[in-house]
């Protein structure tokens, strides 16, 4: 026999119903405390719940994936969607130095748009993941000269492989993502260099070349999966200040993504195929 069941037992002997009393408030006071913990512990539970960002709730707007989002407008349309309560798939070539991205707080992914590997690796990485919103961002000016006679044209590849062909590899691999998702949009960040009638001054024959290709495998593509309830666009970011022009431009990246988030987040079936400005103005082909 335990000491302190010793005690009780000789405590009871000799105080009979007292003894039983105290035991019985004891009991009713254990219970009591129980019940007022479980009630705070709902109500604390009910208030964190509340303040949770709306990124973490099991509702968010939906899923995007970016591409070349570490500078940019890229950089400016993860901010924007972040903002706006989706949940940001950022990616970059080299994650480690992504330092703006990094502040944002959003999910980053390794992915270079020209090696297969790498963007059949990320697609592996979201097996089984909705992505509600594809941005093919990722691009570059490339190779030019002012006369046609110095073009190097060994020298073209790159840009072609980065703009036109860099979308289509990860439009591919991520297909059954966005087959999976609810909004099944495909932005293409292409270009008013791109289109055949806007071309009133020549120049950037590799540039304008490679935005061309990817507005005829944005259609081609259009009419192969609006089938299946995708929605596929070329976009016109605008003159914008990035490293690509050496910061000229007419407007700052977060103007330009600003108006592509508007444009992209009202996608339906009926914009299939087409080609827009940021402010959702329809471009000449
Ligand atoms: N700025 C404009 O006025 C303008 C106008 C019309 C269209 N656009 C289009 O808008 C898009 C974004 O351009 P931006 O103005 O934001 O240019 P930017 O500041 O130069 O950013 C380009 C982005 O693309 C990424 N990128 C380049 N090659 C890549 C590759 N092989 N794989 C993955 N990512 C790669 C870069 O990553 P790294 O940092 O690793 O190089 C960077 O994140 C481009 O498609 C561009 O053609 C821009």
């Amino acid at each position: 026999m335990s000491f302190l069941r010793f005690i009780l037992i000789t405590l009871k002997l000799a105080h009979g119903r007292t003894i039983g009393a105290f035991v019985a408030s004891v009991n009713t006071l254990v219970v009591s405390t129980l019940a007022l913990s479980t009630l705070t512990f709902s109500a604390l539970a009910i208030s964190t719940l509340a303040i949770i960002p709306s990124s973490f709730a099991a509702d968010t707007a939906g899923t995007v994936l970016i591409t070349g989002a570490n500078r940019g407008i890229g950089l400016a349309l993860a901010k924007q969607f972040h903002q706006s309560g989706y949940d940001v798939i950022a990616t970059a070539r080299k994650p480690a130095k992504a330092v703006d991205l990094k502040a944002l707080g959003v999910r980053i992914e390794q992915l270079d748009v020209t090696d297969s590997s790498s963007v059949n690796a990320l697609a592996k990485r979201l097996d089984g993941k909705a992505v509600d919103i594809l941005i093919n961002n990722a691009g570059i000016f490339g190779h030019n000269t002012n006369t046609f006679s110095d073009l190097d044209i060994d020298q073209l590849d790159t840009v072609y492989n980065v703009n036109s062909l860099g979308p289509l590899r990860v439009t591919q691999a991520l297909l059954p993502n966005l087959i999976k998702s609810k909004q099944k949009r495909v932005a293409n960040i292409s270009s008013m260099m791109g289109s055949m009638e806007l071309n009133t001054w020549g120049c950037c024959i590799g540039y304008r070349g490679s935005k061309a290709a990817l507005n005829s495998f944005n259609k081609t593509l259009s009419m192969e999966f609006g089938k299946q309830g995708l929605v596929f666009v070329v976009l016109h970011p605008g003159y914008v200040q990035t490293d690509i022009n050496k910061g000229k431009g007419d407007i700052t990246a977060s103007e330009s993504a600003s108006g592509l988030f508007d444009v992209i987040s009202k996608l339906d079936s009926e914009d299939n195929g087409k080609f827009y400005d940021f402010n959702g103005k329809s471009m000449p082909w």
